[in-house]
């Protein structure tokens, strides 16, 4: 069981734990966009730098990537790994749009809250900005290219934990592509979690397009009804939140409640979560779907 020191606390840990993992543990939320807990690490955004004081390694390592070690001394706030995460945050701004009044991912996305508490707000870059053609990914979906930070998160979780292989990654170098082949509605039945999966906002709900903000809803907990699994569900009140009243917030419609159910953050995500999409999805794509009552003869 590897004992390291991280920012002046010490914290044992299981062998194989992440330098990330570990530093959670005592509550210290190191900056992520390509680690998540289901996916595990791919060392893909660089921006979860922190620096190794003393150990067999030194120096700015990405912690995701990194085991933990006996005696290891991690910093999470050595300049070193502040001005590292601070520069790839500017890396991927001089490509990212400022779409942020218009994004539905504004207010709950990561790109944001590491721009904003990384301290990047000027761009110093002068090129013109890369951009992509987005695509139509079906009725529930939608695709905005430029936004992408190339985190890998989506094609992994769509290809290694769905089973499905209709959404990949094109192009190489800085022209890489998250997509489809060719237009045409994802295949996977989970392929919702893609919304909430993705870091910043190249895919989004759809039915619920600029209809409302995250803060303008209040959470409940409550039970599935789209399929005979019974899934544990928060389902999102409309009105009720910090701007209850306000217009935008009530005529966020039942479509965008549904969307908006349970959080690929919080539920492990190899659950099913047909009822993301609810019977939307059930009645337009599943033919084993019961349309009536039914009651078993003999
Ligand atoms: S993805 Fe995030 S940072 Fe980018 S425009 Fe949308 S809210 Fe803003
Ligand atoms: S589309 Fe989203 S999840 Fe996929 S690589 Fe880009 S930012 Fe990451
Ligand atoms: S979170 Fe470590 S490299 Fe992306």
């Amino acid at each position: 069981m590897p004992t390291l020191t991280i920012d002046n606390r010490q914290v044992t840990v299981s062998p194989g734990t992440k330098v990330i993992d570990a530093a959670e543990k005592l509550g210290i939320m190191i900056p992520r966009f390509c680690f998540h807990p289901a996916l595990g690490s791919v060392g893909a955004c660089r921006v979860c730098a922190v620096t190794i004081l003393e150990g067999p390694i030194k120096g700015v390592q990405m912690s995701c990537m990194l085991d933990t070690m006996d005696d290891m001394v991690v910093s999470t706030t050595h300049t070193d790994a502040v001005d590292f995460r601070r520069d790839v945050i500017e890396w991927l701004m001089a490509n990212h749009p400022h779409d942020c009044p218009v994004c539905d991912e504004g207010g709950h996305c990561l790109l944001q809250d590491m721009t904003v508490s990384g301290g990047h707000g000027i761009r110093k870059f002068p090129g013109t900005k890369r951009t992509y053609t987005d695509q139509y990914l079906g009725p529930l979906i939608q695709h905005e290219m430029n936004r992408c930070i190339q985190c890998y998160r989506c094609t992994r979780f769509y290809r290694e934990i769905t089973g499905y292989e209709d959404l990949g990654v094109m192009g190489i170098g800085a022209r890489v592509y998250f997509g489809r082949f060719q237009d045409g509605t994802l295949e996977s039945p989970f392929a919702g979690n893609l919304t909430d999966l993705c870091p910043t906002g190249v895919f989004t709900d759809k039915p619920s397009r600029y209809t409302g903000r995250r803060w303008d809803y209040e959470r409940f907990p409550s039970v599935c009804l789209s399929c005979s699994l019974g899934c544990i569900i928060r389902l999102p009140a409309p009105g009720t939140g910090r701007s209850s009243g306000r217009k935008p917030a009530t005529a966020r419609r039942s479509t965008a409640t549904l969307s908006a159910i349970g959080d690929a953050m919080g539920l492990p995500m190899h659950r099913p979560r047909t009822g993301r999409v609810g019977p939307l999805w059930m009645e337009n794509r599943s033919p084993w779907r019961t349309r009536c009552p039914m009651r078993r003869c003999g």
